[in-house]
């Protein structure tokens, strides 16, 4: 039987890092649906393009290549902020969506992590979890993975991006950041890797 996972929650949750430690665990498929929105801003950036052109951001959306996803330079700080930007764009969600529910259709089942997984992309999924942990906390996390890819950056600074970057995410009209009625909650706060991956494990098994 097929075994699909939705992981949504806010941005440095700790959602990624759990998802894969889930995929490699039960040997499903994995896709950050992050890098997406992230492969689409890239994309208006290197060309020039003001990310609130929408037909050019829909355009990148439409001929998304897999290829790019695997660019280092989709992680950087600048790019999560711009990929919250287009993914505001109803049209540009419409065609990621058709690719990140081909992704969830493998045979075997897939791991989908993101912010509208649960509510929109999956809404069958066998398993929702929803990833949440203080703004502090989170802005610690990326301040020390961006610290560890030389990239520096305060952690006020970080803190401040985090906080209007899940203002917009939940408050914008196409599929906004919400838990589903029907997902389990984790706040990793107080919780390392290890002890989130026991858990979200826990759940799993019994949801299944
Ligand atoms: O998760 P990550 O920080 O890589 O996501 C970058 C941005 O992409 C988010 O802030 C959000 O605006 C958008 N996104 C989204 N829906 C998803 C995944 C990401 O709108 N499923």
């Amino acid at each position: 039987m097929p075994l699909v996972i939705a992981i949504d929650g806010p941005a440095a949750s700790g959602k990624g890092t759990l998802a894969r430690k889930l995929a490699d665990h039960y040997g499903l498929p994995h896709l950050d649906t992050g890098l997406l929105y992230r492969a689409v801003a890239f994309a208006l950036v290197e060309a020039g393009i003001d990310l609130g052109d929408h037909a050019a951001a829909t355009r990148a959306a439409e001929t998304l290549d897999s290829a790019s996803l695997s660019d280092p330079r989709l992680r950087d700080r600048a790019m999560g902020e711009a990929a919250s930007r287009v993914s505001s764009v109803p049209e540009v969600r419409a065609a990621l969506l058709a690719w990140q529910r081909r992704f969830a259709s493998d045979p075997s089942g897939a791991v989908l992590d993101g912010r509208d997984i649960g509510t929109v992309v999956c809404p069958a999924a066998d398993v929702k979890l929803f990833i949440t942990a203080s703004a502090l906390e989170r802005a610690r996390r990326r301040h020390r993975e961006l610290a560890g890819r030389g990239e520096a950056a305060t952690l006020e600074g970080i803190l401040a991006d985090i906080e209007a970057r899940d203002a917009r995410d939940s408050s914008r009209s196409a599929a906004p950041l919400k838990m589903a009625d029907d997902a389990v909650q984790l706040d990793t706060t107080e919780l390392d890797a290890a002890a989130a991956f026991a858990q979200a494990r826990a759940i799993i098994e019994r949801a299944r």
